[in-house]
């Protein structure tokens, strides 16, 4: 038995002694081209599989550099991010967004005029004005819902309606979500050349911002301009962010063509970050795509806030956008700077 066991180590060793001393005569002869390599090949599987998805052009026999990418492994870290934390938290986003107003009306209720409508109207918001809120709004209506499609649509819509209705629905909301975002950028531009001069910051806003914008407690006014302290900060959201949005959004209809994630790293770097810069062009089109759900996610749950209160959620709000006309008490009671400010200019005696 002792013997047998012994015979068995010393052959084992023979032929690891064998191959160790023969193989790499092997491996120089095979990669000459002299002989074919054997039955296992003589690179492993790993190595074989790490130089595919280096996935640099030549590393295989394409030429195309996006072409030659046969393994895309940051494709994984996207889809988990994409199906993960901005699904889940777009998600709860919305939902809490539409609890907090649900419960915001049940508390404090429509705001109404405390002083009762007068019956006497003033211009708020001329055509032009109108023109470019109903423009940027409505595409931002569409474009957010056939954008919410694309995230949550195959598990709340499919059950619902069935494939063929569900692929015919989405099919026409990628229509209209690549067309309509012109008439969104359209109506931004427009919105921001009408409205910048009435944006900028000031003192009065931060008196507002401390007496809660008067929205919590009835009978409550802060004083403020054209527009008050919520207000500029949802212009300055939709303007920053739609940009944003626009951006990224051109980004992927135009697939491969730009560098934004890289160059936008690298200005940063200017300042004492140290992002990555190097990306490939399928990895700058992930991130365009992570930051256009993301950033829209954000100004979808914001903009819900703002069509609550400029609806529902407040008496006389609607008018300026409708006719353009509000009460006078309205305009008192939430922008009482401004009606002074209109009431001087009409009693100036035209030039
Ligand atoms: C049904 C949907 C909407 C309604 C009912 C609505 C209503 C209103 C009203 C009444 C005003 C004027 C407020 C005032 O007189 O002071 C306003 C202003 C404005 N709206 Fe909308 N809106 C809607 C959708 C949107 C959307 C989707 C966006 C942007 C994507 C938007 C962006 C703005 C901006 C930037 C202003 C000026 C700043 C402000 O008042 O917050 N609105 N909206």
């Amino acid at each position: 038995m002792m013997q047998a066991n012994a015979f068995r180590i010393l052959a084992l060793l023979a032929v690891l002694l064998c191959g160790a001393t023969s193989l790499p005569t092997d491996a120089a002869a095979q990669q000459a081209g002299a002989v074919p390599g054997d039955a296992l090949g003589l690179n492993s599987d790993t190595d074989l599989w790490r130089f595919v998805r280096t996935g640099n052009a030549g590393s295989t026999q394409m030429k195309n550099e996006l072409a030659a990418v046969m393994i895309q492994s940051e494709g994984d870290n996207y889809r988990a991010i994409r199906n993960g934390p901005i699904s889940a938290f777009g998600g709860i986003g919305l939902i809490i967004v539409i609890f907090v107003l649900g419960l915001f009306y049940m508390v404090r209720g429509r705001i109404k005029i405390d002083s009762g409508p007068s019956g006497a109207t003033i211009l708020r918001f001329a055509t032009i004005d109108r023109f470019a809120h109903w423009l940027m709004a409505g595409s931002f209506i569409i474009l957010g819902i056939t954008g919410l499609n694309m995230l949550y649509g195959r598990y709340v819509l499919l059950p619902v309606i069935g494939k063929d209705a569900f692929a015919a629905l989405t099919a026409a909301g990628k229509y209209a979500h690549n067309f309509l975002a012109f008439a969104f950028m359209a109506g931004l531009a427009l919105s921001f050349l009408l409205w910048v001069r009435h944006n900028i910051p000031n003192k009065v806003d931060w008196q507002w911002i401390k007496m809660g914008g008067g929205i919590v407690k009835k009978g409550v006014h802060p004083p403020a301009r054209k527009f008050n302290a919520g207000q500029k900060i949802i212009f300055w959201a939709v303007m920053i962010g739609g940009l944003s949005v626009s951006m990224s959004g051109i980004a992927l209809m135009f697939p491969f063509q730009t560098t934004m994630f890289g160059d936008t790293f690298a200005l940063l770097n200017g300042f004492g970050f140290s992002l990555p810069t190097d990306f490939t062009p399928l990895q700058e089109q992930q991130l365009n795509q992570l930051w256009h759900g993301f950033v829209s996610l954000v100004l979808i749950v914001m903009i819900m806030a703002h069509i609550y209160i400029g609806s529902v959620g407040m008496e006389g709000a609607l008018d300026a956008m409708n006719s353009g006309h509000v009460d006078r008490n309205w305009a008192k009671e939430h922008h009482s700077l401004w009606v002074e400010e209109e009431d001087q200019k009409a009693a100036k005696p035209a030039e």
